[in-house]
């Protein structure tokens, strides 16, 4: 049988002048994890935070960090946000040419790791790492912004992981990342994913509760 469906709330669309009461708010309403958006203005037209920001949010949460890097070459600094308190670290294999390596020092300290792949990178980018990740983070928005419009051919592409993981005899989550609503959540579950990440719905809602728990019934 499937396990339940697990909520990620990106703090990415809270605000960032009252972190904690934001978090704070997702934990009450009963998140799985705090998926976290690392961006450095190069890898994508964004900029967000870093270790600090990490290690701070660390200090006033129980609940697991996700931290998802959208920098380039994220092996420069993948033992800094180790050190700052992540629980997951996932990065994109489209920004480094040490994807295999990266996931064994990650996993080697004892944080779980995963590869992200962006819409355009083909699936096929993740089979060779697949079998050492503990969990694959498919992206259904291009990386940048929260609020935008889920791309329709994720679930395929969601079903083709689905497929690989058996193949590769593998226990990884399956996380998605983008345009996650409570219209497309139910065939995005369907297609395979163990995680939703979710910015917009979850943090501009009145009642981010009611989503967390239709969610976790999926
Ligand atoms: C986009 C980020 C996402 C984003 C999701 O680059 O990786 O985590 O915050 O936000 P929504 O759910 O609003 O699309
Ligand atoms: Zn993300």
């Amino acid at each position: 049988m499937k396990n339940r469906v697990l909520v990620a709330p990106s703090i990415l669309s809270a605000d960032f002048g009252k972190m904690n009461e934001e978090i704070a708010r997702m934990e009450e309403c009963g998140a799985d994890m705090i998926h976290c958006d690392v961006m450095d203005g190069i890898f994508v037209p964004n900029i967000t935070f870093g270790f600090k920001m990490i290690s701070d949010i660390k200090k006033h949460t129980s609940l697991p960090l996700d931290v998802h890097l959208m920098i380039d070459k994220p092996e420069r600094y993948v033992s800094r946000f180790i050190d700052a308190g992540a629980d997951f670290l996932t990065f994109h294999v489209e920004a480094t040419e040490k994807t295999i390596e990266l996931l064994e020092s990650i996993k080697k300290a004892g944080v779980k790791c995963g590869a992200v792949i962006s819409p355009d990178t083909p699936t096929m980018a993740l089979y060779e790492c697949f079998p050492l990740c503990d969990i694959v983070l498919l992206m259904s928005v291009y990386p940048g912004f929260g609020g935008q419009k889920f791309i329709e051919k994720s679930l395929e592409r969601m079903r083709e992981l689905k497929q690989m993981r058996e193949a590769a005899k593998s226990s990884a989550l399956l996380e998605i990342d983008g345009g996650i609503t409570e219209a497309n959540a139910a065939s995005v579950a369907a297609a395979g994913a163990d995680v939703l990440v979710a910015g917009n719905t979850l943090f501009s809602s009145e009642e981010p509760r009611k989503i967390v728990e239709k969610f976790h019934s999926l």
